[in-house]
C-alpha cells in the first residue's frame, strides 16, 4: 500500500484527506515514479473550491506539479530508465503542436489522479527528465507555472532578444516569465501591489516595476518602455486588467491571455486597441510535452533556478495550500516527501 492525499469533498481544505491506496504497477509503455516533491498552483485552490472538472471521478488525487524518481518501467519502455529523475507533464496526452480536443481530459490533478501521492504510474510519454542542477523541489515547480510562462513568451508570442515584456503580478507564472524573458535577452516590466515586492522583483532582474494600485499604471508602463509600449504581455490579470494591458502595448504587440485573477469578464473596450495597433491576442493553456522539453533544455543551459517561497512535509500538505491561499507567498510553495 502507499499513501495518497485525495479530495473527499469540495468547498474547504477539510475535504483533503490522507488515505492508503494499493501500490500501482506499470503496464506496457508505463513507468512507476516514486514522487519526491510537489508544488501548488492557483488551479489547486480552484480545485479545493470544486471549480475544476473532475471527469466524473469522486475522489481525485490533487496536484499537477510533481517530481520524482523512476523506480520501475513497464514492457516496451525505451526512452527512460530506472533511477532517472523526472517531472510529470501537465496534459498527459498533449505531445506537440496545437492543443486538440483529443489531447484534453488527462490533466493531472483534475481530469485524472494527480501527483500528491507516494507513487504514480504514468505513460512513458507523460514524464520528462529534468536538468541535473535542479533539486526535486525545484523541478516540481515547473510543469504548470513555468511551462505556462514559457508557452506565453516563446510558443505563442515568439519573444525576441531586445524586446520588452510586461508581466502582471508577482505570482508563480509572472516570476518564471521574469526569469525566462531576462535570460533570453529581453527587458521586463512587472506590475505588483507592493513596494516591498517591487524591490525584490528588481533584485531578480526586473528592469521596471509599476504598482498596479495606481490607476495610471498602463501609462507608467509605456513610459518605462521608452514611450512606445511593450512588445509582449503576459496577461495574468483577466477582466480587471485586460484592456489596460492592451493600452500599454506597442503597435504589433503580442498579448498572451494567461490568467483570470481579477475575473472572467471582458469589460469591453478591447476592440479598438487591437484594431488600431494591430495587436495579436493568443490564448495559453499551459503547454505541450514539446513546450515542456524546450523549457527544460533552456533552464538547463541557462542554469536557472526556480524561486521557492516555502517548503512543507508530505503529511502537512494542507498547510502548503494555506500558504498559497494567504497571498503572501513570493515564489513557489513546495511539498517535500522526505522532509
Ligand atoms: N492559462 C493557463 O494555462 C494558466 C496556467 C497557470 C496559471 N494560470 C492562471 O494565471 C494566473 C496566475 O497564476 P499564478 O500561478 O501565477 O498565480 P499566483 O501565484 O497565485 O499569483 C497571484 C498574484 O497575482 C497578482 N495580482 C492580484 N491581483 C492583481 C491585479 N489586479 N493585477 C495584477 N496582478 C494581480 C498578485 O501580485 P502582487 O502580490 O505582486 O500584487 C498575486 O501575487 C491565475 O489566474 C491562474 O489561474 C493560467
Amino acid at each position: 500500500m502507499m499513501k495518497a492525499w485525495s479530495w473527499h469533498s469540495f468547498g474547504s481544505l477539510d475535504g483533503l484527506q490522507l488515505e492508503s491506496r494499493p501500490m500501482p504497477r506499470p503496464g506496457p509503455g508505463e513507468v512507476l515514479v516514486r514522487l519526491r516533491a510537489n508544488s501548488i498552483n492557483q488551479r489547486d485552490l480552484m480545485a479545493a473550491r470544486g471549480a475544476l472538472p473532475r471527469n466524473g471521478q469522486s475522489k481525485v488525487v490533487p496536484l499537477c506539479d510533481g517530481a520524482g524518481e523512476v523506480v520501475e518501467v513497464g514492457e516496451g519502455v525505451l526512452s527512460i530508465g530506472v533511477g532517472e529523475r523526472v517531472i510529470g507533464t501537465f496534459f498527459q496526452r498533449w505531445l506537440a503542436g496545437a492543443l486538440q480536443r483529443e489531447n484534453t481530459g488527462t490533466t493531472l490533478g483534475s481530469d485524472v489522479d494527480g501527483l500528491l501521492r507516494e507513487y504514480a504510474v504514468l505513460p512513458e510519454t507523460g514524464v520528462l527528465r529534468f536538468p541535473a542542477h535542479l533539486s526535486y523541489a525545484e523541478a516540481a515547480t515547473l510543469p504548470c507555472a513555468a511551462v505556462t510562462a514559457w508557452s506565453a513568451l516563446f510558443t505563442k508570442c515568439a519573444l525576441q532578444p531586445g524586446e520588452t515584456v510586461l508581466t502582471l503580478g508577482s505570482g508563480g507564472v509572472s516570476l518564471f516569465a521574469l526569469q525566462l524573458a531576462r535570460a533570453a535577452g529581453a527587458r521586463v516590466i512587472v506590475t505588483t501591489s507592493s513596494d516591498e515586492r517591487g524591490e525584490r522583483l528588481r533584485q531578480l532582474g526586473a528592469d521596471g516595476v509599476v504598482n498596479y494600485r495606481n490607476a495610471d499604471w498602463p501609462q507608467q508602463v509605456r513610459a518605462l518602455s521608452g514611450g512606445n509600449g511593450v512588445d509582449v504581455v503576459v496577461e495574468n490579470g483577466g477582466g480587471g486588467t485586460y484592456v489596460q494591458s492592451l493600452t500599454a502595448a506597442a503597435w504589433h504587440a503580442r498579448i498572451a491571455i494567461v490568467g483570470l485573477i481579477t475575473g472572467f469578464t471582458d469589460p469591453g473596450g478591447s476592440l479598438m486597441p487591437i484594431l488600431l495597433n494591430d495587436l495579436t491576442v493568443r490564448a495559453v493553456q499551459v503547454g505541450s510535452r514539446t513546450d515542456t522539453e524546450n523549457l527544460l533544455r533552456f533552464i538547463g543551459t541557462a542554469q536557472l533556478r526556480p524561486l521557492i517561497d516555502s517548503r512543507f512535509g508530505f503529511d502537512d500538505a494542507p498547510a502548503a495550500y494555506r500558504r498559497l491561499d494567504s497571498g503572501e507567498a513570493f515564489g513557489k510553495v513546495v511539498i517535500e516527501h522526505d522532509a
